[in-house]
């Protein structure tokens, strides 16, 4: 990989995700989207049309084509390590959505495999990848808001059953945006106290709600809120919304500070904040593989935030509250 040349990137995955991630890669000068894979093939047909790149018989052909720099696996959960694990072991380095994994052990091993030979993996922690929260978390570090009293990271969208039907529930699917985002403004929980309920879906029967109740190792209390279930139509909508009070100071970020009157992929409107996470997150990444240096979000964050979701499942299966270990 040289400097002199854009990061040549292969998407394993042509989903909805895949739409934003093409239009980051398209706005970044020092990156090009090669070619994707994505096994069904009529998809992976039209997407690489509509993307302008080429596309690839197996995921093999695109992990070992010299042009590939790196892989975005936008897979569904169940083939994340698979093709992490194929790509690191090509060489190549390693974006993949979240959830990384499916259990702890599985993202230590993508950790573990990077570190081994030395390449690039990061999580798809976009949320993070925005300016008013890098300033809220100085505010934060640097003591101006006072001692962190309580973190609210509320997400509120409604989603059509057709959509959330390829997706796991809110628990899996849309808490980890919850827990990395608090982790990165607040720091580590130590416990967890969840519910969760369906109140939208009439054939699905995975969770479209779930609250937690985080123990901060600052001393402060979070709450977050994951639903699928309905837009909050109020005045002041908790679209998705970020707020950290302090004994001295509160700091606030949402999604509703810019909204264009169209749909978004998969969102009645098109918050216009959530493209610009994830083309500032790939371009964070390719500045990392070309530069080097921490990413914003680590495997160990990840890590965390996977054993997090774990301690919210014992929580809700046991009804009690779980200390993270
Ligand atoms: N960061 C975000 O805000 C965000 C938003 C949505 C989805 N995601 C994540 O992105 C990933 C994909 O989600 P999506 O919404 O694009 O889902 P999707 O169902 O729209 O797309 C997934 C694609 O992967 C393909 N696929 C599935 N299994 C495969 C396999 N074994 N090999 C090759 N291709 C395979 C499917 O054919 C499909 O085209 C998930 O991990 C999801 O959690 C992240």
């Amino acid at each position: 990989m040289s400097a002199n040349k854009p990061v040549g990137i292969g998407f394993i995955g042509a989903g909805e995700i895949s739409i934003l991630h093409a239009k980051a890669i398209h706005a970044i000068p020092e990156a090009r989207l090669v070619g994707l894979f994505d096994i069904m093939q009529s998809r992976a047909e039209e997407r690489a049309q509509l993307y302008g790149c080429r596309q690839y018989d197996t995921p093999e052909d695109l992990v070992k084509d010299p042009a590939i720099d790196a892989v975005f696996v936008l897979t569904a959960l169940e083939s994340h390590l698979h093709y992490t694990r194929m790509a690191l072991e090509n060489g190549r380095h390693v974006l993949v959505e979240k959830p990384l994994g499916a259990t702890v052990a599985e993202v230590e091993e993508m950790k573990h495999t990077a570190e081994r030979l030395g390449l690039v993996c990061v999580p798809g922690h976009n949320m993070i990848h925005e300016d008013s929260l890098a300033r809220a978390r100085a505010l934060i570090q640097n003591g101006d808001i006072g001692k962190v009293v309580s973190c609210y990271v509320l997400y509120n969208i409604h989603h059509s059953e057709e959509r959330a039907s390829t997706l796991p529930g809110m628990v899996r699917h849309i808490l980890q945006h919850n827990i990395y985002t608090m982790m990165y403004l607040v720091g580590r929980p130590t416990r967890v106290a969840a519910m969760k309920a369906v109140r939208h879906y009439e054939t699905l029967t995975k969770e479209d709600l779930a609250m937690v109740l985080v123990d901060l190792e600052c001393g402060g209390i979070a709450h977050l809120c994951a639903s699928f279930a309905a837009d909050d139509l109020s005045a002041d909508p908790w679209t998705f919304m970020v707020k950290v009070i302090g004994t001295e100071g509160t700091t606030r970020y949402t999604y509703q500070d810019w909204v264009e009157a169209k749909r978004g992929i998969s969102h009645s409107r098109l918050y216009t904040a959530y493209q610009g996470t994830i083309t500032n997150e790939d371009r964070h990444f390719v500045n990392v593989c070309l530069k080097g240096g921490q990413p914003l979000s680590t495997m160990e964050d990840a890590i965390i935030s996977q054993k997090v979701v774990e301690a919210v499942e014992k929580s809700l299966a046991e009804d009690r509250i779980v200390s993270i270990i």
